[in-house]
């Protein structure tokens, strides 16, 4: 039986791209491969948590989990994250913020040699960590904030915009970390201050940012 520091803990986490159709052959998405989420799903059960997955379409194999929830589009990892945010809920997800206003039944076709351009309209996503951090009881909320610029100030104003306790700030600029690579550099931001963590694997990192999260799950969970 598990007695790590997060025993008994329900987490929610959300991994990996979500994917908006644009007709049955194409869609809108991103470079996340959920590896950071996926780390993070092995590492939160190494810690006795009873993790439940949400993931968008990634090549990874499944860590070990005791719920592995698998969807495409924002709307499908809204349900499923609304379904059961859990005791502390994680958005690794690189969510799409926008998606095509209308999804085509057919294959959409070239218009003709004639017409060089086409304009593709696009509507907003929900922001699904913005809406869990408004059910009730609410959960622990930890963000991440992909940014190529302005990194700890986009980062406090997300904590603050979103209602999270805890933002992850990874700048997703530098060529080591964010998207699609094995290592990562992140700053913890939350109504305390900033802590820089080292540049390590994802792997190391998840571990590193559960023990973070633990910490203050249990300060947070004894108020
Ligand atoms: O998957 P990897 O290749 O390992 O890469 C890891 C990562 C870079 C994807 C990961 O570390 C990361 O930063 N994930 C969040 C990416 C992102 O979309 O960040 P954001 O700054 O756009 O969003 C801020 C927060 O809001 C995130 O927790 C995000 O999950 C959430 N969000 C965003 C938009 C939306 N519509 N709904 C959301 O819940």
């Amino acid at each position: 039986l598990s007695t790590g520091p997060l025993t008994g803990v329900r987490v929610t986490l959300t991994a990996g791209p979500t994917r908006e159709a644009l007709d049955p052959v194409r869609y809108i998405s991103n470079h996340s491969s959920g590896k950071m989420g996926y780390a993070l799903a092995q590492a939160f059960t190494d810690a006795g948590a009873q993790v439940r997955l949400i993931s968008g379409p990634v090549n990874l194999p499944a860590p070990a989990v005791d719920a592995l929830v698998q969807v495409n589009s924002a709307q499908e990892m809204l349900a499923a994250a609304l379904a059961d945010p859990g005791d502390c809920f994680v958005g690794a997800a690189a969510v799409a913020d926008y998606r095509p206003a209308t999804v085509a039944d057919q294959k959409i076709k070239k218009q003709g040699d004639a017409i060089d351009d086409m304009t593709l309209a696009l509507v907003r996503n929900p922001d699904i960590i913005a809406q869990v951090a408004m059910s009730r009881p609410k959960p622990y909320m930890v963000g991440f904030a992909a940014e190529t610029q302005a990194l700890l100030s986009y980062a406090r104003d997300k904590l603050v915009r979103k209602k999270l306790d805890l933002v992850i700030a990874n700048d997703v600029s530098r060529p080591d970390a964010g998207f699609n690579v094995d290592t990562n550099t992140v700053t913890l931001v939350d109504q305390h201050g900033d802590k820089a963590l080292p540049s390590q694997s994802k792997t190391s990192l998840a571990r590193e940012l559960v023990n973070e999260i633990a910490q203050r799950y249990q300060a947070h969970a004894k108020k």
